[in-house]
């Protein structure tokens, strides 16, 4: 009897929980319902948004997202639809947006538009796989709050601007498979964002790398495809970040005997430059997912040990003299 008394009582608190602790998000915004009618209607009216319709709460519509709280739109994402025409300058007037996605729409074209820099609060723009064109707008520099930047392939040229060097947060450019030309800005050492991930490959980048960007720490840097020159060795040393490396088909010239690498470092390609000097031994000790240094001109025994014999011998081959396993053996 007790015993259910207090069953009855512990269910008695316990049930009402779930109905207090669900409080009813706040209906989507009128101004930011009528700027996504009007960003659908810039659209044409796609297929694609048919779900945009003024007997539903704009909350729940495909490709946005509220914040429960205020209802405002924070999140606008169109992925992979059947959709012609520019970004609508309308995107500007959602003031609350934080992630800005139009991705794989091979139909989109026309350049950035300035009324980005409205959106204050937005901290992921990816315009990708589209087929934008112009070029990487210096105005980005003005959206402080930024971490995650994706241009990727697009349609953009000209150079890439300095000015996003002073964005404080960012620790994700991608601007590949683009046409952009120039060199790598100076001001990219002084990046304030930690660890951060920079990705300029299949573009036409020309010049050296700045030595600035030595002073900065990466975690992965992707530079392949492109027609860069120069030395490499500042991103490497014990004590630096960097876990992944992309050099490959550049023109990088310089001696890799001495290079030293972080303990956590596992991703280097660097097959298709004019690389010299032999295979560092520090190498051996580090635990490799990737390596190849083929189409260098390299020279000298490859180090025995770690992982450097569980790659084939095409990830050394095409170089002037380098030998010894998995390569033959050295005369
Ligand atoms: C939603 O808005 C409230 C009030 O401005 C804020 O405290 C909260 O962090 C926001 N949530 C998200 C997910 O942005
Ligand atoms: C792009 O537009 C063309 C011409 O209107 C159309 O035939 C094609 O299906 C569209 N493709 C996509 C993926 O939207
Ligand atoms: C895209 O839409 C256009 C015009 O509405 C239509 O002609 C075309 O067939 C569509 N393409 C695809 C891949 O659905
Ligand atoms: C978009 O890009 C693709 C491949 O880059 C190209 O074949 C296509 O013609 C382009 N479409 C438009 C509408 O520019
Ligand atoms: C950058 O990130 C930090 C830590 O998350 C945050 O306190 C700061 O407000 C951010 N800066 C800007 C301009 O958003
Ligand atoms: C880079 O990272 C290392 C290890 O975390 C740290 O000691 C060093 O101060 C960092 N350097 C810069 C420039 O942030
Ligand atoms: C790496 O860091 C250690 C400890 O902080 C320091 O003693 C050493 O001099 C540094 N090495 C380099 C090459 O900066
Ligand atoms: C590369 O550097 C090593 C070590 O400093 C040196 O012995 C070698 O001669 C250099 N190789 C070339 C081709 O300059
Ligand atoms: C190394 O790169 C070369 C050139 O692209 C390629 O032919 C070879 O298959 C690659 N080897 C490995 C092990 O990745």
């Amino acid at each position: 009897m007790k015993k259910s008394i207090f069953t009855i009582s512990i269910l008695l608190i316990f049930l009402p929980l779930p109905t207090l602790s669900t409080s009813k998000p706040k209906p989507c915004n009128k101004n930011d319902e009528k700027v996504l009618f009007n960003i659908k209607k810039s659209l044409g009216n796609p297929y694609h948004l048919a779900s945009w319709k003024p007997d539903e709460d704009c909350c729940h519509w495909y490709c946005v997202k509220c914040n429960q709280t205020t209802g405002r739109i924070i999140e606008l994402t169109i992925f992979s639809g059947n959709i012609s025409g520019q970004i609508p300058p309308q995107v500007g007037d959602l003031p609350y947006l934080q992630t800005l996605m139009f991705r794989k729409l091979t139909n989109l074209t026309g350049k950035i538009p300035p009324a980005i820099t409205k959106l204050t609060h937005l901290t992921s723009l990816i315009l990708s796989w589209t087929n934008l064109s112009g070029t990487v707008p210096a105005f980005l520099g003005r959206l402080k709050k930024l971490e995650y930047l994706d241009l990727s392939f697009n349609d953009l040229t000209g150079s890439i601007p300095p000015e996003l060097a002073t964005l404080p947060n960012l620790s994700e450019l991608d601007l590949s498979r683009n046409k952009l030309t120039g060199v790598i800005p100076e001001s990219f050492g002084k990046l304030p964002g930690k660890f951060l991930s920079l990705h300029l490959s299949h573009n036409r980048l020309t010049g050296d790398v700045p030595r600035s960007l030595g002073f900065k720490n990466f975690s992965t840097v992707d530079f392949s495809r492109n027609q860069l020159t120069g030395d490499l060795s500042m991103f490497f040393g014990p004590n630096k970040t960097i876990h992944s490396a992309y050099f490959s088909r550049n023109k990088f010239r310089f001696n890799l005997s001495e290079l030293m690498f972080p303990a956590s470092f596992q991703w280097l390609d660097l097959n298709h430059n004019k690389i010299y000097g032999s295979l560092p031994g520090s190498l051996t000790g580090l635990s490799l997912q990737y390596l190849n240094v083929s189409y260098n001109r390299l020279c000298g025994k490859i180090p025995k040990g770690g992982d450097l014999q569980n790659f084939d011998n095409t990830a050394y081959f095409h170089n002037r003299c380098l030998c010894g396993s998995p390569l033959p053996a050295c005369s």
